[in-house]
């Protein structure tokens, strides 16, 4: 039967996602509330009492959700000053990403990728029957402009994901790459998934709704502790609006997502202060890998820092972590087999993390 699928489906590399909290807690034999989870980048302070409170307080499940999202939709053009005309809402930025896959990628058509990076790029190319053609980053992380310009001048793609800040990495793209790319005959795609956490001004959505070629991306995965239930939105071009309005999944975006996703933006300086918070500890954690004589870190502007692990097995540490209980993420991949990634967790928990890697 395997002859009916289409055929480019046939060779893709499965993802491979992190193996879920409660299997690993069964696998470890360790209680799911011990173990210190630092390897997904996502909030250690969980969800905010309010959010807890809308969940409970659930008016219509039985009824299918607004396919337009128009309350929450609404609130971010408030809290970012931006217009609601330019905003969708998806089932976290992941949807959106395969989304604009879908709409742009013929099969065969040709996407550039600047790996290390975050995977669905790549992977949702494939899954749209698109190849892609990697730029790799230079040795710090940061975005090889010149070969990346060279390869947009001769792929011509129609689409370019970056992420800002990177992931694994935690690194800003540079503001001159972002209009250097905005020059070129593409649509430029900003994942700004951990900007949050970035410092003030960063961020280039405020300039969506003045231009054809950004779009902007974002989740309340990471800032406002709502991963698990798969709420994101992105800012686009008016053009491309009535596009996505036709072409989007109905139901996209659940009553709980986006029931949560209001609460959390009407407290939204909670959030901030507990962004805060993630920074500080950042700076903490940092300073702290810095003095482990195995380890070199690498600056972020996110809510995770990645490490180079000099002479030691990468994989092995992580193993070992694992053992005690505590989760970080290791890549077995060429170019990042060497490091790991350690999301920032609340202080007592990066106590415990460094004080575990001080003693292997
Ligand atoms: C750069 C980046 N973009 C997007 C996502 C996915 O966001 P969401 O949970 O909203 O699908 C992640 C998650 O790890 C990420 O690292």
């Amino acid at each position: 039967m395997k002859e009916l699928l289409r055929p480019h489906l046939l060779s893709l590399t499965p993802y491979t996602p992190i193996l879920p909290f409660e299997a690993l807690s069964e696998q470890l034999g360790i209680p799911a509330d011990e173990i210190i989870k630092l390897d997904a980048n996502e909030n250690p302070y969980g969800t905010l009492p309010a959010v807890a409170d809308a969940l409970k307080n659930l008016p219509y499940v039985h009824i299918y959700p607004d396919p337009e999202s128009r309350f929450l939709r609404r609130a971010l053009a408030d809290y970012h000053q931006i217009p609601v005309e330019n905003i969708l809402a998806g089932a976290g930025a992941d949807e959106l990403i395969d989304l604009l896959l879908r709409f742009f990628i013929n099969p065969g058509d040709t996407i550039l990728n600047c790996p290390p990076t975050f995977g669905m790029y790549a992977f949702d190319t494939a899954i749209n029957g698109g190849q892609v053609i990697n730029v790799p980053r230079l040795d710090d992380f940061s975005v090889d402009a010149d070969a990346l310009l060279e390869a947009v001048a001769v792929h011509q793609p129609k689409l370019l994901f970056l992420a800002t800040p990177n992931n694994p990495d935690g690194g800003l793209l540079r503001s001159e790459i972002i209009d250097a790319l905005l020059e070129q005959n593409l649509l430029l795609v900003l994942d700004e998934a951990y900007m949050e956490f970035a410092p003030p001004g960063a961020s280039r959505m405020k300039e969506v709704a003045k231009r054809e070629n950004l779009i902007v991306l974002r989740t309340f995965s990471k800032w406002a502790g709502l991963a698990g239930l798969r709420v994101g939105y992105g800012v686009f071009p008016a053009w491309l609006m009535p596009y996505l309005w036709t072409a989007k999944q109905p139901y996209n975006v659940s009553v709980a997502a986006s029931e949560a996703a209001l609460a959390a933006l009407k407290n939204a300086d909670q959030l901030e202060k507990i962004g805060q918070k993630i920074i500080a500890e950042r700076k903490r954690l940092y300073a702290a890998l810095q003095k482990i004589d195995y380890l070199e870190p690498y600056p972020s502007q996110s809510n995770f820092i990645l490490c180079k692990v000099i002479g030691r097995d990468a994989a092995k540490l992580k193993e070992n972590l694992a053992k005690q209980g505590i989760l970080i993420r290791y890549f077995n991949k060429p170019g990042l087999d060497d490091h790991i990634r350690i999301s920032v967790g609340m202080p007592e928990q990066v106590d415990v993390v460094v004080r575990a890697l001080t003693k292997i």
